[in-house]
């Protein structure tokens, strides 16, 4: 029944109104630049204050930030990098055109996390990376993760792209492991107007290779040119602001051309609206989930997610598990569809896709993520855009498809 749910799967995760409307006309009538201007400095100022990094970088995406921090790994042959299954394509994606190999690591059963226990049975000499995702806004256990890489100087990257909002042990992810990748799509806890991304960390040099690399030019090796070569210094070009230091320079080795990832002033300045909004339409995700939380638990073989204390859910998604008899789940999603609730399934684990398939894996790889998705995962809208009367609704229906497809169960058994 797609296109007429009553309470349709996020179109838009966050909610825009006045402030940036306001930001849009002030950068608008300002006259000042439409691109690498004063909101773009601010929108990133704010972000590394509220993260907590030395850095925080603007991209156009979430996709191009993961990138960009698979590039920073500067991976060769016979490099490892482990990766969670349970995540959106964009995580992985850019290992796909590198040498180094992927050992996907199962997950834990309530978080969907990556499982540390997984990932130790998977480190060796030649891991160089670990790539988790914060699913669905619930911090991975990063002390034991990091217990596990500090000593061998395994690189973490955290894809953050629902984490924004949350917390773990009082600190914000993006500054747990040692880079932070953030989306802004329209669907995330803040938007910037649909599309960017943000990467967060605190190394100086990696700041400017990134600062480089969004900004048209190559990651390479400069050296200044000889004396005897091409000189285009600022003495012959003196009217090209551009000329120096480039054309004073040869560059060797390119480590990789750059590109034009430059968040607009527009972007930004929405960004800089929504960052004051975090708070807020994190607390409304919040509170549907614990409405949501409540019918679930009132029900048999149901199970929701309860994250540890010290963990504050950022509920990017919110998340729940029908763990019964073959077909339950399936029950429920039919009921909740019928309701016009529309329901999804994030994400097929990645080792089941057909790029990874074709580079040698496969099902058995990762059991608990297989079981979670092909038997008892779901995923209900919870975006603070739900009005209360469809809340309202969503709470109805969930109640009624749980109670029916478990009357269905005792149905059958006395057939
Ligand atoms: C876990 C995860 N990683 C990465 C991305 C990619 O972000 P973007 O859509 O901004 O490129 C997404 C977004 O959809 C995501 O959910």
């Amino acid at each position: 029944m797609r296109g007429t749910y009553a309470v349709p799967y996020a179109s838009r995760g966050s909610i825009l109104g006045g402030a940036e409307t306001r930001a849009l006309e002030q950068l608008i009538a300002s006259g000042g630049p439409l691109s690498t201007g004063s909101f773009r400095d601010r929108f990133e100022q704010r972000f590394r204050e509220h993260i907590g990094t030395r850095h925080a970088l603007s991209v156009t995406s979430g996709t191009v930030a993961l990138e960009l921090a698979i590039h920073l790994l500067d991976l060769r042959e016979g490099d490892e990098v482990v990766v969670t299954p349970q995540t959106f394509q964009a995580t992985a994606q850019p290992l796909l055109g590198l040498p180094a190999t992927v050992r996907f690591c199962d997950i834990d059963p309530d978080s969907l996390n990556m499982d540390p226990v997984s990932l130790k049975s998977l480190i060796n000499d030649r891991t160089r990376a670990v790539l988790l995702v914060h699913y669905g806004g619930w911090s991975a256990e990063m002390d034991e993760i990091l217990a596990l890489t500090r000593e061998r100087g395994i690189v973490v990257v955290e894809d953050c792209a629902h984490a924004l909002g949350g917390r773990y042990g009082g600190r914000r992810p993006g500054a747990l492991g040692d880079i932070g990748c953030f989306s802004f799509h329209a669907s995330k806890n803040i938007t910037t107007l649909g599309e960017g991304g943000m990467i967060t960390f605190d190394r100086d040099d990696w700041a400017e290779r990134v600062d480089r690399l969004r900004s048209n030019e190559v990651d390479g090796d400069f050296l200044p040119a000889s004396p005897d070569g091409l000189r285009l210094g600022r003495e012959l070009l003196p009217w090209m602001k551009y000329a120096s230091p480039a054309y004073e320079k040869v560059c060797s080795d390119i480590r990789r051309p750059g590109t034009n990832a430059t968040l607009s002033e527009a972007a930004a300045a929405v960004g800089l609206a929504q960052l004051d909004r975090l708070d807020v339409l994190v607390a409304r995700r919040r509170w549907i989930a614990g409405r949501l939380n409540e019918v679930i638990e009132r029900h048999p073989y149901t199970r929701t997610q309860r994250p540890r204390p010290g963990v504050e859910h950022a509920q990017h998604l919110h998340t729940f598990f029908v763990d019964g008899p073959p077909g339950l789940r399936e029950s429920v999603i039919r009921g909740l569809d019928e309701r016009g609730v529309e329901v999804q399934l994030r994400y097929l684990p990645l080792h089941l896709l057909p790029e990874w398939r074709e580079r040698g894996h496969g099902l058995g790889q990762c059991p608990v993520a297989e079981d979670l998705w092909f038997g008892q995962h779901i995923n209900l809208p919870c975006q603070p855009g739900l009005s209360d009367a469809q809340v309202d609704h969503l709470v109805t229906a969930l109640d009624a498809a749980l109670r029916t497809a478990v009357k269905g169960l005792s149905c059958l058994s006395s057939m």
